[in-house]
């Protein structure tokens, strides 16, 4: 039987981790085998999914706003549907359930992180039944894996080996809507990898809120070193991982970085702030010593490594030597990339209950050093590879000017570079070019190409 969304069109709009940029490539790879066809605009879609994030307000609110404005897009001329349908999914569908359908009256549907195969039955049942529904589970029963996918590249894949967070750090509200750590066995893995490795994808990103972890509650210990050796053995150009959590990166996970030639030398390791008190608050169970010594023995294993991490400015009590400490952290490290956050209360969580009176303009006075910092320190580390050679993979072409290729360094630096003569774009996407670098700068490195 045809579904009733047969013939539609959709969009999905994604806030978010990479995590939530995954389950919509799962969404638009349901919604197109029942038929329907993906747009890029709202006002030319029939069906609108929001996959949403909720780990700082910023983005809980600009949902909130975005969905009743809708209220007033007209439906596409030609459209076989009577009304728009709106579906919001993700964490904040996780987390707010019902009380989104009651306060948003023209939400049809509702669903959650653990249940992104439901979205065709619910949106059918709305059609259908000129209804709203709401479904969320408490647990996850499969992954979404198993369902179909339309990647956004066709040269690199998101591979996900754990969902959930077991970890609680009491700033956070993925536990809650993510729900516990749920590892994927290794061999349904493997299999998905060398699928994408015979369709010629040449990226893969192993995807978990604490990859490291993975394997503890499948095999009784971490196992993520082993998978890494087994994934570089289908023959994988490139292989990346993403969060790891420094509490459980092991010294044979280190080790592979030194030894597996497509494991790529670029490691986000968040580390949240650089004071032992501050950590403790955070329950993030290590301290900035063993983050150091963490560090110092990753350049150990591979010493032209990147490094990267994410940084919370303005944690309840933050004191202005808490602070220094992180502000030398970042100075002693030289990270390529620091993503800076200023501290979003989350109801729900630990640290919403520690009072703080610290003013707004201390905190953001605290951020604007850090940032200037940070730019500093990422212009610093480019600078090593001024007037080296580095491998690139090609992307597409530069944002501000299309006769530039944009593409990734191993360290996943950007790369800018003329196109070479006679060559298109679409010859060189997804494919790897050699680009001898003239410029390094804050966040690209320039070049040419030297060969293809
Ligand atoms: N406030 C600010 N930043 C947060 N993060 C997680 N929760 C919060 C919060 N409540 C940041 C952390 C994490 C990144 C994905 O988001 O730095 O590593
Ligand atoms: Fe949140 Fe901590 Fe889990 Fe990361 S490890 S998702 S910061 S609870």
């Amino acid at each position: 039987m045809l579904s009733a969304l047969n013939g539609t069109t959709f969009c999905v709009h994604t806030f978010g981790c990479q995590m939530n940029k995954h389950d919509s490539e799962r969404v638009c790879g349901m919604l197109e085998s029942l038929g329907s066809l993906e747009v890029s605009t709202i006002e030319e879609a029939d069906v609108v999914i929001f996959m949403t994030c909720c780990v700082r307000e910023a983005a809980d609110i600009r949902l909130y706003g975005q969905v009743q404005t809708m209220k007033n897009t007209p439906l596409r001329e030609g459209s076989p549907l009577k009304k728009r349908l709106i579906a919001v999914g993700g964490c904040i569908g996780q987390r707010d359930g019902k009380k989104l359908t009651d306060q948003i009256k023209h939400l049809d549907v509702v669903f959650g992180t653990h249940n992104l195969a439901a979205l065709p039955r619910l949106l059918e049942t709305a059609l259908e039944n000129n209804c709203q529904a709401v479904e969320i589970l408490e647990s996850s029963t499969e992954f979404s894996t198993s369902l179909p996918t339309d990647r956004e590249n066709s040269w690199a894949a998101w591979l996900p080996i754990t969902i959930g967070c077991n970890n609680f750090c009491t700033y956070c509200i993925v536990p809650y809507v993510r729900g516990p750590e749920k590892s994927r066995p290794m061999v349904d893995i493997l299999d998905e990898a060398k699928r994408y490795v015979a369709a010629g994808v040449k990226e893969i990103t192993l995807l978990g809120q604490n990859v490291n972890s993975y394997g503890r509650d499948l095999y009784g210990e971490p196992r993520f070193a082993q998978l890494l050796k087994e994934m570089n053995d289908i023959g994988i150009e490139r292989l990346r991982f993403a969060t790891s959590h420094p509490k459980d990166l092991t010294d044979e996970v280190i080790e592979d970085f030194g030894t597996l030639p497509s494991l790529m030398p670029y490691l986000h390791l968040p580390v949240q702030s650089g004071s032992n008190r501050i950590l403790k608050e955070m329950n993030r169970r290590y301290t900035r010593e063993h983050y150091l010594e963490l560090v110092r023995k990753v350049r150990e294993a591979c010493p032209h490594i990147a490094l990267s991490t994410d940084i919370i400015v303005g944690f309840p009590g933050e004191t202005e030597e808490d602070f220094m400490e992180t502000y030398r952290l970042v100075e002693e490290v030289g990270y390529q990339q620091v993503f800076t956050f200023i501290y979003s209360k989350r109801e729900g969580t630990p640290a919403a209950e520690i009072e703080d009176n610290t003013p707004r303009e201390v905190i953001q006075d605290r951020f604007n050093r850090l940032v200037e910092l940070v730019q500093r320190k990422a212009f610093e580390a480019n600078q090593v590879d001024k007037n080296a050679r580095v491998q690139v993979l090609v992307e597409g072409v530069s944002k501000r000017d299309d006769s530039l290729l944009m593409g990734k360094s191993a360290k996943n630096q950007t790369v800018h570079a003329p196109l070479p003569d006679g060559v298109t774009i679409d010859q060189l996407i997804g494919k790897t070019v050699e680009v001898q670098v003239e410029e390094a700068k804050t966040w690209y490195l320039f070049g040419h190409v030297v060969s293809e």
